[in-house]
């Protein structure tokens, strides 16, 4: 239907990027984005009538997403000629054709378009070489200055290579190279490299990702503090299978949040103040820095207090571990690697965390106590003493407590 509505409209319409790249590779992916030879607000409206979709119009930029579901979207923007004024600037846009639009993106295997019009439909436009390195599987930039004038792009490479497990072409890789020495990294604001950062949080292969970062000194610039010791990088390597794992074996309702299971993987082995720095570095939210401040203020603590070497309650177990996230539960398990430590975390997780007395306040007034700070003492005593197996029933917890 886009290439009827361009057809009427008079306008020569296709689909590009990401899009077209996973088509020829047979992978799924729900982000289309299409590139209009001329108006692309008025042939976004058409489009959004035609489906009566949801508009969202960026009049400054030319641009407009038209929502069809809640995770269907297609971004319309004007074919366009972009040019930086210096490096890691914002690019000046001009009005342009698609092969000019073809040429300002990143790769080659990113710069393929399918045509949308009924002359032509369905036609691949390659003027880059993108199916060959597709076929190679290359990295490859398009113009000498491409990481210069987008250094995030250095993220994007590698993030494409350990996603397809394709490699850089040689060329690119020196340039890449040359990009991250010149120091041109510290230049990129915060955001976006934090956006890349997320972005990489999302991939499925994130060791492999942050070796190559390691690799090509990009680790040591952008998050200095992470530290990716032999020990931190199994932990990374065996974290998809450890937390397939622990989800088959725990009865917890949620699925736990994979993005700050891997923030909390990343700070698991750094002190205090590194982790705030790196934490603020990362501009991460309130949420996540508290998460892993935690997960350092408890470490050391739980690590050993639940090893094998000591006889602890149950009820000991329950206190050591309170309060404490799905998330970071799962983390101590993951860098303790000890049977015992795991065992007992799982125990707590799959039990006694759900354990509650059946006596409340209201039996304790009923006995005759004086509201106060006893209360408070005597149900935690209850409570110790049903986690450690001595009490069953709501008439138990009476009689524990008349004594
Ligand atoms: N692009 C670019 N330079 C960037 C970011 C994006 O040239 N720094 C271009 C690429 O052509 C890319 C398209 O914009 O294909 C869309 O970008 P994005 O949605 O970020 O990437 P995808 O290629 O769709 O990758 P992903 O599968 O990770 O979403």
């Amino acid at each position: 239907e886009a290439g009827r509505i361009a057809d009427d409209e008079g306008l020569s319409v296709y689909v590009v990027g990401g899009f077209v790249r996973d088509i020829i590779l047979g992978v799924e992916n729900l982000d289309i984005d299409i590139v209009v030879e001329g108006d692309a607000l008025r042939f976004s409206e058409k489009l959004a009538d035609y489906y009566c979709a949801h508009l969202t119009k960026h009049d400054r930029f030319g641009t407009a997403v038209v929502v069809l579901e809640d995770d269907f979207k297609i971004d319309v923007v004007t074919a366009r000629k972009e040019y930086y004024e210096y490096p890691a600037s914002l690019p000046v846009i001009e009005g342009g054709t698609i092969k000019d639009d073809l040429f300002r993106r990143d790769f080659t295997i990113n710069s393929m378009a399918i045509k949308l019009n009924k002359s032509g439909f369905g036609n691949i436009v390659d003027f880059y070489g993108g199916r060959r390195d597709l076929q190679m599987g290359l990295i490859r930039i398009l113009y000498n200055l491409s990481f210069v004038e987008d250094p995030t792009r250095v993220f994007r490479a590698i993030r494409f290579e350990q996603r397809y497990d394709f490699r850089m072409e040689e060329k690119t890789e020196e340039f890449a190279i040359k990009a991250i020495e010149s120091g041109i990294l510290g230049k990129v604001s915060h955001e976006r490299i934090n956006f890349e950062l997320f972005s990489m949080l999302k991939e499925s292969n994130i060791p492999a990702i942050l070796e190559r970062m390691e690799q090509l000194h990009i680790l040591k610039k952008v998050y200095p503090q992470i530290m990716l010791t032999n020990d931190l990088k199994k932990v990374l390597r065996n974290a998809e299978e450890d937390f397939a794992y622990f989800s088959e074996k725990l009865n917890h309702p949620e699925s736990p949040d994979r993005t700050l299971l891997y923030l909390l993987i990343l700070h698991s082995n750094m002190d205090h103040e590194n982790a705030a720095k790196s934490s603020e570095n990362m501009r991460l939210t309130k949420e996540y820095k508290e998460e892993i401040l935690k997960l350092i203020e408890v470490r050391d603590r739980v690590l050993s207090n639940l090893s094998g070497n000591v006889d602890i309650s149950y009820y000991d177990v329950y206190n050591e571990l309170k309060g404490l996230s799905i998330e970071i539960l799962l983390v101590l398990c993951m860098i303790s690697g000890e049977k015992k430590v795991i065992n007992r975390i799982i125990l707590y997780i799959n039990n006694l965390k759900n354990i509650k007395t059946y006596i409340s306040g209201k039996d304790l007034r009923d006995l005759g106590v004086k509201p106060g700070p006893e209360y408070k003492l005597l149900l935690e005593e209850v409570l110790a003493a049903k986690l450690n197996g001595s009490l069953q029933t709501y008439k138990d917890e009476l009689e524990f407590l008349k004594r």
